[in-house]
């Protein structure tokens, strides 16, 4: 029997993709192995946003050459994902040892590359099949998995000056619904509770229905509700471009949707967020996130922000202070600009020296991590519903999640089960978890 060992770097749509890869290797008789020395085929399923993300995956081919020169075993190696479409051939130059290197949108072809790299040839793939991929792919029941990603949505035709991903993932593409709601059913039919509709652009989404009509995800959002068995849905990751009033609209009618929303804004400054080319204003992102709030007033915000961005003075990043200041985040996610070749600002002449951007973000992080735990702390005495995903850290302990996406834990009752869903009086919290005690169901009436 072969062995598959996939890695995952980067966001959740490459986690998905790893999921089916894995999937599909699976019909071709491997296993999957979650120990690398053991593997017969290596994928490593890239990111290449940042230069960190790609660096590690050079690391990585070093360590996984190393290991074969001491044991004299040679595995066959795969780059997939946003460094192989990014880098290409480059790859095969400096990491000799890797043997395929494919993108995201050709994965589908993965039997067919291992079976020419097994030959001994070297596989390039840098072409896009995005439709062709997803109807390629057998979906299998996520069995045991209470909370579970799919794709609906991929691609971006919004070129950010700072971005790669218009370049490793290609332009805007979305799914049909039928074969949405079909991978929906599957997953439910396997234990689902939830699932996250994912998207580089997720609400971007214009699938079209049975009838040929365009469909919106608040329109998907709505259809998937009515899917017996599953509870919960969220999805990522918004542009503010591409917020419509019918997705307002979702939040208040549609109790399945969770109230959460991840929208970055990455700069609170016009000036900069026209140099980004997001396309939107603060202004603009502001009347956005009150007309969620009117439609869902307990709606935990989460946002993406960059700091040193080319141009940056001290008072663009004093407006992104104080766009945090007014919209109060529950989480977020920041980052030091990371100039990214091939993308327009990385070619900007007044980039920010290194030990600004890290001041800046310190300042930046304090003060996003303070709002954090004050939205964590704001939950104390309330009774959330929470969706038991896990084992907690000892004997009895449980974890599941709140609808604001923060882990709970609490001390279960022999009858409780992952996948149930249960009312927690909240006790405690920290930066990122809660914890509390299970409401007994007499309590609850009372309540
Ligand atoms: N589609 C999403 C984000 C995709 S990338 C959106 O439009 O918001 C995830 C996050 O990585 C971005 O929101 C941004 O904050 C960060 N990012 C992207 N490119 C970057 C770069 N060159 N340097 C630093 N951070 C970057
Ligand atoms: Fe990148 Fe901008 Fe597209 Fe998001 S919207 S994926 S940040 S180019
Ligand atoms: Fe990274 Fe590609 Fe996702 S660059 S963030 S893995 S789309």
């Amino acid at each position: 029997m072969k062995k598959i060992f996939v890695k995952t770097y980067g966001c959740q749509m490459n986690e998905y993709d790893s999921g089916r890869m894995a999937e599909l290797m699976e019909t071709e008789g491997y296993v999957q192995t979650d120990n690398k020395d053991d593997a017969d085929l290596v994928v490593l399923n890239t990111c290449h946003i940042r230069e960190k993300a790609t660096e590690k995956v050079y690391s990585e081919l070093g360590r996984i050459r190393h290991q074969d020169e001491a044991s004299g075993k040679k595995r066959l190696i795969a780059v997939a994902g946003c460094v192989g479409q990014a880098e290409g051939k480059e790859i095969f130059k400096r990491a000799k040892n890797v043997d395929m290197v494919f993108g995201p949108q050709s994965y589908h072809k993965l039997p067919e590359y291992t079976k020419a790299a097994q030959k001994g040839e070297k596989v390039y793939e840098a072409d896009f099949y995005e439709e062709e991929k997803f109807d390629a792919m057998p979906v299998k029941p996520q069995i045991n998995k209470v909370t579970a990603f799919l794709s609906v949505q991929e691609g971006c035709d919004k070129f950010c000056t700072f971005c790669v991903v218009p370049y490793t993932r290609g332009a805007e593409f979305s799914r049909k619904v039928a074969d949405i709601i079909d991978e929906a059913k599957i997953l439910v039919g396997g234990g689902v509770k939830e699932i996250t509709l994912l998207g580089q652009n997720v609400n971007a989404y214009h699938g079209l229905n049975a009838q040929g009509k365009v469909t919106s995800l608040a329109e998907l959002c709505a259809i998937l509700a009515n899917i017996q068995g599953l509870e919960r849905i969220r999805y990522t990751t918004s542009h503010p471009r591409d917020m419509s009033d019918d997705l307002f609209a979702a939040h208040r009618d549609i109790p399945k949707l969770m109230p959460y929303l991840h929208l970055p804004i990455q700069s609170g400054s016009d000036t900069i967020l026209k140099k980004m080319n997001r396309k939107h204003t603060a202004a603009e992102y502001l009347d956005i996130i009150a007309k969620m709030r009117a439609a869902r007033p307990d709606l935990a915000l989460s946002g993406d922000f960059i700091v040193g961005f080319p141009g940056e003075t001290d008072q663009d990043f004093q407006d992104t202070i104080t766009l945090i200041k007014q919209v109060n985040y529950a989480s977020s996610f920041s980052f030091k600009y990371s100039p990214r070749p091939g993308t327009p600002a990385a070619d900007h002449d007044n980039q920010v020296p290194e030990n600004i951007k890290a001041e800046r973000l310190a300042i930046l992080q304090e003060l996003l991590f303070t709002q954090q735990k004050a939205f964590n702390e704001s939950l104390i005495g309330q009774k959330l519903p929470v969706l038991i995903e896990k084992q907690g850290r000892y004997e009895g302990q449980l974890v599941g999640r709140s609808p604001y996406l923060q882990a709970v834990y609490f001390d279960a009752e022999p009858t409780m089960k992952i996948g149930n869903s249960v009312t927690i009086d909240i006790k405690g919290f920290s930066l990122n978890s809660l914890n509390g005690d299970v409401v007994k169901a007499k309590q609850m009436s009372v309540a």
